[in-house]
């Protein structure tokens, strides 16, 4: 069964929730850009829906209302997370507003390469999914409401992991495009929440953090992330052996 997490459990309350200023503002940044990003999933796989024959794979259909239908709850917990934070960090507020504007440049693109993206967005969040998941170290595994939220995302991102890429293989998309778009989705997405977590830690620094300490927090994460990003970095790579279906 599926928790939620309700409104008032998501005040971030104390600023840095994740044990350190910068990790704490990685996932804060993530969870800016998350609003747009998953509107944009869902409008792309309802799209896809109503112009596919869907009859004769009652599943896939299935599957669609669980993914919109958890994506919904996803958007919605992560814009009182954003609220949550711009009422933390009242200079944030430019900052937000720039990242729920990250995917007006995907609605130009064709549909299929559209549809292509989102599956393999949605690869990218499997892979950080289970690494949020099966190990404490890039989210506190403790009971704090923010802590809890992304743990609640990361279940509910492995329990539909595969629809996206079922759409793009029902839909006609091919290996071709799905690869492309797995190295624009990685681009694009280390690329938006590096510069986010800078803007971010920028906005802390203004509000009187330490710069030095932000300095060191950085790269504390970065050497203790290596063994992540190394997981990570085969739960990426299945995407490109794998079969498609
Ligand atoms: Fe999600
Ligand atoms: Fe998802």
């Amino acid at each position: 069964m599926t928790h939620s997490v309700d409104a008032d459990s998501l005040r971030a309350g104390a600023r840095y929730w994740n044990r350190t200023g910068v990790r704490s503002r990685f996932f804060d940044a993530l969870s800016l850009l998350l609003p747009a990003g998953e509107a944009f999933f869902i409008d792309t796989v309802e799209t896809w829906r109503a112009r596919s024959d869907l009859s004769s794979n009652q599943a896939l259909d299935t599957e669609i209302d669980r993914f919109i239908r958890e994506e919904t709850a996803h958007l919605q917990a992560h814009r009182r997370y954003n609220a949550s934070l711009a009422a933390d960090l009242p200079t944030v507020g430019a900052v937000a507003q720039r990242a729920g504007r990250v995917t007006d440049d995907l609605a130009k693109l064709s549909a299929p390469m559209q549809l292509a993206l989102v599956a393999a967005f949605e690869h990218l969040t499997t892979v950080l999914a289970e690494e949020i998941s099966s190990h404490a170290y890039l989210i506190v595994d403790d009971e704090s409401r923010p802590s809890r939220l992304w743990r609640w995302h990361a279940r509910e991102e492995l329990g539909h992991r595969d629809v996206a890429m079922d759409t793009a293989v029902h839909a006609g998309i091919g290996r071709g495009s799905l690869v492309l778009a797995l190295l624009l989705t990685t681009a694009y997405l280390t690329t938006d929440v590096l510069r986010y977590t800078y803007a971010l830690c920028r906005c802390d620094i203004r509000s009187g953090a330490s710069r030095t300490r932000a300095l060191v927090d950085a790269a504390r994460f970065a050497v203790g992330a290596v063994p992540s990003l190394l997981r990570m970095t085969r739960g990426w790579c299945r995407y490109l052996v794998a079969p498609i279906r």
